[in-house]
């Protein structure tokens, strides 16, 4: 059992439970967030072993990628202002500097969906829309869509009958 990144996903859900007790309105529930992070860290781990990246930082990245959300509630620009508590989190982890700049940086940029970036951020920007797609969600932007089905062809997976009406 991997007792390093179940603990790592234990901070993350002690630290939602926290800001759960806030009283601030969010775009989605805590229960969302916990949900989301746990199966895009699955999901970033199979891409990374599909492409050669580091399973267990392409699964922190994916587990911390919506740390902004968490923290303001609100999708609005989410993705850079994760850039501090990311930093927070990775500051108490024995990882090299380079390796938790690497995830940062795939935090503060997982929203350009429309963007080619590092293959870590490919990962978590590929993550975030399978575990979206996965769980219902409509994907409607047209660079969201052509993303989707790049992601669903590396497993395998060569059209998704919906996604073309
Ligand atoms: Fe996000």
């Amino acid at each position: 059992m991997n007792r390093e990144f179940i603990k790592d996903l234990q901070t993350i859900f002690v630290l939602l439970d926290q800001l759960e007790k806030q009283t601030i309105d969010r775009d989605f529930p805590i229960i969302w967030e916990k949900v989301h992070a746990t199966s895009c860290a699955q999901i970033g781990r199979m891409l990374a072993e599909k492409r050669g990246v580091d399973g267990e930082q392409a699964a922190l990245a994916c587990a911390l990628h919506d740390i902004g959300r968490w923290i303001s509630g609100r999708q609005y620009k989410h993705a850079p202002k994760g850039e501090e508590p990311v930093r927070d989190f990775l500051a108490e982890k024995k990882c090299t500097d380079e390796t938790k700049e690497q995830i940062v940086q795939a935090v503060i940029n997982h929203s350009k969906k429309d963007e080619i970036g590092t293959p870590l951020e490919e990962i978590v920007k590929d993550a975030d829309i399978l575990d979206c797609h996965w769980y219902g969600e409509d994907i409607v932007k047209p660079y969201h869509i052509s993303r989707l089905k790049k992601a669903l062809k590396d497993f395998g997976i060569h059209y998704v009958e919906e996604l073309d009406k």
